[in-house]
């Protein structure tokens, strides 16, 4: 069970709570209160489901905005120590933080070519992954039509937030 309790809360205790599992992106949490929440979804799994739902029914500009919200991964925020406490973590568990030289100039050249082509940043879910994986996934995913990274993108982001919803669990 999530603590806080999410179907306990009151609108601004919710969004204050869980409206950071989306990266600067509260608004997925304020509509998934306004629909209501029951005890279903107490739990990561059950949470995570109805908040996905709201992104998956978002236009595409709307779900292009929360795209645009996430840091490069391997970036020049993530260099300097800017990122939000989720993402730092997210990205020190996928090895990045330990990047040699070389290493960071291929992301910031893959980080860089991603965008020109599809006109927002390179999301992925890095749990499990390490940056050997990630680098693959660049070149497999830099093959794809701009709908189709939309898509696979918004998918991995609600990833990213079940993965965040999990680790609510203990803390
Ligand atoms: N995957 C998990 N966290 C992040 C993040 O902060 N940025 C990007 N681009 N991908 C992620």
């Amino acid at each position: 069970t999530l603590t806080p309790r999410p179907s306990n809360l009151s609108r601004e205790q919710f969004v204050s709570q869980y409206g950071d599992i989306y990266e600067h992106s509260p608004w997925v949490a304020e509509i998934a209160w306004d629909q209501g929440l029951s005890e279903k979804e107490d739990t990561p799994s059950g949470l995570a489901e109805v908040l996905g739902a709201v992104l998956n029914a978002a236009g595409p500009e709307r779900q292009l905005e929360v795209i645009r919200a996430h840091p490069d991964l391997a970036g020049k925020a993530a260099i300097a120590g800017e990122l939000t406490d989720d993402s730092t973590r997210e990205q020190a568990g996928a090895g990045l933080d330990q990047c040699s030289p070389e290493e960071l100039a291929r992301f910031e050249r893959l980080n860089q070519a991603y965008k020109d082509q599809f006109g927002f940043p390179f999301v992925i879910a890095v749990k499990g992954k390490d940056r050997y994986d990630i680098l693959e996934a660049f070149k497999t995913r830099l093959k794809n039509s701009a709908d189709e990274e939309r898509r696979t993108a918004i998918e991995q982001i609600n990833q990213i937030a079940r993965f965040r919803l999990q680790g609510r669990v203990e803390r």
